[in-house]
């Protein structure tokens, strides 16, 4: 088993009969929702499951025969597992490799407990050490959005390309662009996650600053998951 799996397949044991339970997106996340639907089958366990985090989300779940509800069915969640780019000594974390973190934050929102399912290369002393912050923004506000991270700081701010499945920029689930902005390693990254949100056109971003106190992080090793509570 591998350090991403591990963490997955923890998650996945702390589901119980009965639970309302989101379903992050990315790799490790992918490990716990095949560990989510390995139980329901074992042990036929009832969940109600919200894979709304994205679309990608939404497929694998379907193809394994997962039962999902839709966001205007749940309002509340025990439970909420997902991968992370980054988390930092305070459980903070920069998230949206995979261009997600809107739909990420909502289901963060509605949770009571969220655990964050990472390798060891995830560990960072300061966000912003080896990742972007991705910024989600309407494509029409692109230029400003661009401007005002820079002069938040920014050192580089760059529409996402899509690489070789399309061109031009990456679409997010919501139809709009992300823009990936480089901080030298963010001092004050709460008072940049406000600032982010205060821009005109930012849909939302992957800094998550205020969610420590319901976050449990899940670090996988090779023979063992570390669990920072
Ligand atoms: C998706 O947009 C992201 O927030 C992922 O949750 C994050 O990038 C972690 O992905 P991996 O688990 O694939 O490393």
């Amino acid at each position: 088993m591998d350090a991403k799996e591990r963490a997955g397949e923890w998650a996945a044991s702390q589901v119980r009969d009965g639970m309302a339970v989101g379903l992050g997106t990315g790799s490790t996340a992918a490990f716990f929702i095949r560990g989510v639907a390995r139980r329901v089958r074992e042990e036929g366990l009832k969940l109600r499951l919200l894979a709304s985090s994205s679309y990608s989300t939404i497929l694998l779940a379907t193809e394994l025969g997962l039962p999902l509800a839709t966001l205007e069915q749940v309002d509340a969640l025990d439970l909420y597992a997902d991968g992370a780019d980054e988390f930092d000594p305070q459980k903070r974390l920069i998230k949206g490799r995979g261009a997600a973190m809107v739909r990420e934050k909502h289901l963060v929102h509605l949770s009571s407990r969220f655990l964050v399912l990472v390798d060891p290369s995830k560990r960072v002393e300061r966000l912003g050490t080896h990742f972007p912050v991705p910024v989600e923004c309407l494509p029409f506000s692109t230029g400003l959005v661009r401007a005002e991270l820079v002069k938040l700081g920014a050192r580089e701010a760059i529409v996402r390309p899509a690489g070789t499945s399309k061109d031009g920029p990456v679409v997010s689930d919501q139809g709009n662009f992300v823009i990936d902005a480089r901080f030298d390693a963010a001092g004050d990254v709460a008072g940049l996650d406000d600032a982010i949100n205060a821009i005109p056109g930012v849909v939302g971003h992957g800094l998550f600053t205020r969610y420590a106190d319901r976050v449990t992080v899940a670090v996988g090793h090779a023979d063992r998951v570390e669990i920072i509570g």
